[in-house]
C-alpha cells in the first residue's frame, strides 16, 4: 500500500480549457469510413448510409473538433475527387495504406456526419504530392462565399453557404520518411509558410497548424521545430505533435511512464518554439495541436508504419490497425488525458487518434453491432467532466524506477474547476500497489465558503489488466463507482487499486 496526498487549491489555475483539446481525427484508412461509419445497408444506417448506432457512441464520447481526412492519406489525396455526383467519383489508389479509395465520402457527406455527431470540422490539406494552388482552391471552395466557379460548384454540390473551416493542417507527418512527398525541414518550411501565406489572403481567419515532428523519437526531432518555426512563425498559430504509446517486451510499468514521456515532449516544442520566439524578439506564443495521441502497437518499430496488406493487392476498406484495448492501455489513455489538461496553457488543441476501428475507441462489425473498447471510458468521462479550467493537483506520492525518466510518481492527477463543480481526474501507475490517497480540499471550501459533496465517481480497473471488450463479449470490461470515496474534514479519501484510473465529480 502506497500513501499518496495530494491539494487541490483552485486558484493553482494553469489555464481555461479549449474543448478543441476534446478532439478526434478521422482518416480515410482500413474500415474507418467504409464500413465504419459509413455502411449503406446496415439496419442501423440512416437514409444516406451512415450508421446511427455509431453516431450516438461518438455523440457518448464527447469529441469537440475532429480532423480529416488523414493522416498519411492526405499527402497523395486529390480533395476533388470527393465532390460532386457520387456515382461519378474516379476510384484511386491509396499509397499510404495500400488500399483503393471509392470516394463515396468526401468534404460533404463527411461534414453531413459531423453535423449529425455535433463536431466541427479541422481539414489537412496535401502538401505531399500537392502544394499551394490545391490547398487554395480547397480553401476558396470550403469557406469562401465570393461568386466564384469553385462557390459555384459547392452550390451545384448541394451547399450554397460556406463551410467555414477555421482550423487547417498544413499537411502531415512531413518529416516522416514514409510520408507520400516527404521533405526536409527547410523544404517544408518554405511552402508551409508559402501556403499559409497564401491562405490567410484568401481568409485571415484562419488559425494554421504547421506539422511538428511525427514523434520525439525521430531523428529530426528538434532541429525539425526549430527549422520549420524559423520559416513559419509568423504565418502559423499551431504547431503539431504526434505520439503513440505501446507497452514494449511486456513491461508494464515502463508503459505506464507514458505520461511522463508526452509531458517531456510538449514541454521540450513550448521551449523550441519559445527559443524561436526570443530570437524573432516575439512575444507570440505558439500553441501545440496534439493532433495525433493514442495506444498504438506498432508492430513494426523502424519508424514505419505497420499493416499494409500489400499482399493483398489493393482492398477496399481492408481490416488495417484494429488495435483490441486493454484496462492497462486505457489507464495509460487515461494519464495521457491528464497530462494533456496538466499543459492546458499550450495543447489548445488535441486530436484522439482515431476513432472508428483504426486505433480506435469505437469498434464495429459489418452487419454487426458496434461497441466501446476501454479507451473509450477515459475519454468520454474527462470530456463531459473536464469543463471551464484545469488547475495543478501537486501529489506527494511514492516513486517507481523507469528506464527512460527515472524516478517517477506512482500517482499523477490533475482537476478542472467550473462554475457548478469540480472534477479530479487521477491515475494510478503502480503495477504492485494499491494508493491511499488523501487529498486536501480545505482551499477549496474556504473558497467556496460552504461544504463540498461527491456527485459521482468512476474507476477503471480490472484484476485483470488485459480485460478488453470483444465482438463476442462487447461489456467485459467498463467503469464502476468508486467504492471508499470519502469526505471528511475538508480532505477526500480515495482508495486506488494498482493499474486504475479514476475521475471524481465534486459539487
Ligand atoms: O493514425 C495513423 C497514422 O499515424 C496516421 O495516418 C499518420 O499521420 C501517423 O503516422
Amino acid at each position: 500500500m502506497n500513501d499518496a496526498t495530494a491539494r487541490l487549491d483552485p486558484h493553482n489555475t494553469i489555464a481555461d480549457i479549449d474543448r478543441r483539446i476534446f478532439g478526434g481525427f478521422v482518416e480515410h484508412l482500413g474500415r474507418h469510413i467504409y464500413d465504419g461509419i459509413f455502411e449503406p445497408g446496415h439496419p442501423a444506417a440512416d437514409a444516406d448510409g451512415f450508421r446511427t448506432d455509431v453516431i450516438d457512441l461518438v455523440k457518448q464520447l464527447g469529441v469537440s473538433t475532429i480532423r480529416y481526412p488523414g493522416g498519411n492519406f492526405v499527402s497523395g489525396y486529390r480533395w476533388e475527387d470527393g465532390v460532386g455526383p457520387i456515382e461519378q467519383r474516379p476510384r484511386r489508389l491509396d499509397l499510404a495504406w495500400h488500399s483503393t479509395e471509392t470516394n463515396e465520402v468526401g468534404l460533404h457527406e463527411f461534414q453531413d456526419w459531423l453535423d449529425r455527431v455535433g463536431s466541427d470540422l479541422m481539414l489537412a490539406v496535401n502538401l505531399g504530392t500537392r502544394g499551394t494552388q490545391e490547398a487554395l482552391d480547397l480553401l476558396e471552395y470550403a469557406n469562401a462565399s465570393a461568386e466564384t466557379a469553385w462557390t459555384a460548384q459547392r452550390a451545384e454540390n448541394g451547399r450554397t453557404e460556406p463551410f467555414g473551416v477555421r482550423m487547417w493542417c498544413l499537411g502531415n507527418e512531413m518529416d516522416g520518411p514514409w510520408q507520400v512527398g516527404h521533405r526536409n525541414a527547410d523544404d517544408y518550411g518554405k511552402l508551409a509558410s508559402r501556403t499559409a501565406k497564401a491562405m490567410r489572403m484568401l481568409d485571415p481567419g484562419l488559425e494554421l497548424v504547421v506539422c511538428g515532428s511525427s514523434g520525439s523519437g525521430m531523428p529530426t526531432f528538434g532541429s525539425w521545430e526549430r527549422q520549420v518555426l524559423e520559416h513559419t512563425f509568423d504565418d502559423v498559430d499551431f504547431i503539431s505533435c504526434h505520439s503513440y504509446y505501446q507497452e514494449r517486451n511486456g513491461d508494464a510499468q515502463e508503459f505506464l511512464a507514458s505520461g511522463v514521456d508526452m509531458a517531456r515532449f510538449i514541454e521540450s516544442v513550448v521551449a523550441i518554439a519559445d527559443a524561436v520566439a526570443a530570437t524573432k524578439k516575439s512575444d507570440k506564443r505558439i500553441m501545440i495541436s496534439f493532433d495525433e495521441w493514442n495506444v498504438w502497437y506498432l508492430h513494426n518499430d523502424e519508424g514505419g508504419q505497420n499493416d499494409k496488406p500489400e499482399e493483398q493487392g489493393w482492398p477496399v476498406a481492408p481490416r488495417l490497425l484494429e488495435d483490441q484495448y486493454h484496462v492497462l492501455d486505457a489507464v495509460v489513455f487515461g494519464d495521457l488525458l491528464i497530462t494533456l489538461l496538466q499543459h492546458a496553457d499550450r495543447v489548445r488543441s488535441a486530436s484522439l487518434a482515431q476513432l472508428v476501428n483504426v486505433i480506435a475507441p469505437i469498434m464495429t462489425e459489418p452487419g454487426g453491432p458496434a461497441w466501446k473498447q476501454t479507451t473509450f471510458f477515459p475519454f468520454s468521462i474527462t470530456s463531459r467532466l473536464g469543463h471551464g479550467r484545469s488547475v495543478r493537483v501537486p501529489v506527494d506520492a511514492g516513486t517507481f524506477t523507469s528506464e527512460r525518466f527515472g524516478e517517477v510518481a506512482t500517482v499523477n492527477a490533475v482537476a478542472t474547476v467550473d462554475d457548478e463543480g469540480v472534477s479530479l481526474f487521477v491515475v494510478n501507475r503502480s503495477t504492485t500497489d494499491t494508493a491511499d490517497l488523501r487529498v486536501d480540499l480545505a482551499p477549496l471550501v474556504r473558497e467556496l465558503g460552504r461544504d463540498v459533496s461527491i456527485a459521482e465517481t468512476h474507476l477503471l480497473h480490472d484484476a485483470d489488466r488485459y480485460a478488453a471488450n470483444t465482438l463476442t463479449d462487447r461489456d467485459r470490461v467498463g467503469v464502476r463507482p468508486l467504492d471508499g470515496a470519502v469526505l471528511t474534514d475538508d480532505a477526500l479519501s480515495l482508495t486506488l487499486p494498482a493499474v486504475s484510473w479514476a475521475a471524481v465529480r465534486l459539487v
